[in-house]
């Protein structure tokens, strides 16, 4: 059975949980069309860059065929930002993980395009990766980039921020290992800091209550250029684990 989610004139859908899977997803499958040339990478590269979440815990050491700190993007949208950042930090591993498809096999086609080494792929829920497959401690660095806002009041309970997200996060990040968050909306921003203040295992690195200036190395994502033609403002927010 499926259940229909409107968001203003959008109308999403989304399967509707057997008794096993109760849990709230922080995302609708889309129905987006994959381009053929998304389709095709999808086929192509996805066996060679995808990691299964069927294999679990992972070694990172025989996933990259190295030993290097490992990034992971949570959401990644069309996977600009992780492509980017696997250019500029050759010495990093990456990991992106995005349910959407369309996204999915536009960041193989850049993978392929820009002949990347350093990044590993997965169509997975981030939380179900986290759970099963992420070693604790392991993690150098997590972004989650201009995630859905989820604005309406019945909704906020679907926001990926969460007490219970943000522990698990927790466990799997090195100490000293960066969670960097953005927002283009101002009430998830305000979300986000009280999650994180009440989180000890993290230390705010532009002190406490503050929001970080945008670093200049973060890509401008399509989200956040939406915001930026919606008139919206944009909230950085970094955090150490302590
Ligand atoms: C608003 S979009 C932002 C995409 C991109 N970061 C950007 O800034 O353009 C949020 C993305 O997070 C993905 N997403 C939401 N919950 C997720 C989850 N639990 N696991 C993986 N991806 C998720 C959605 O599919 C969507 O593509």
């Amino acid at each position: 059975m499926w259940l229909r989610i409107s968001f203003g004139k959008n109308t999403m859908q989304q399967k509707s949980p057997s008794l096993k899977d109760r849990r709230i997803r922080s995302f609708v499958r889309r129905q987006g069309r994959l381009t053929s040339a998304q389709q095709l990478a999808l086929e192509k590269y996805l066996p060679k860059f995808g990691l299964q979440t069927s294999n679990g815990i992972f070694d990172f050491t025989k996933e990259y065929k190295r030993e290097a700190p490992t990034h992971l993007e949570i959401g990644f949208g069309n996977g600009q930002s992780v492509a980017n950042m696997a250019v500029a930090h050759p010495e990093n591993n990456y990991l992106g993980v995005e349910v959407h498809r369309p996204g999915v096999g536009n960041l193989l086609q850049l993978i392929h395009k820009q002949e990347l080494t350093n990044v590993r792929v997965m169509t997975d829920d981030a939380f179900d990766v986290l759970q099963n497959n992420i070693a604790d401690n392991s993690l150098a660095a997590v972004y989650i980039y201009f995630p859905d806002p989820w604005h309406k009041r019945c909704h906020t309970k679907r926001r990926i921020i969460n007490p219970e997200f943000v522990t698990m996060l927790a466990a799997k990040m090195e100490i000293g290992g960066l969670l960097h968050m953005a927002t283009d909306w101002e009430d998830y921003a305000l979300h986000m800091m009280k999650v994180m203040n009440d989180m000890p295992q993290f230390k705010n690195s532009a002190g406490a209550g503050a929001y970080s200036p945008r670093p200049e190395w973060r890509t401008l994502t399509k989200f956040e250029q939406r915001g930026h033609r919606l008139g919206h403002d944009v909230w950085d927010l970094m955090f150490t684990k302590i």
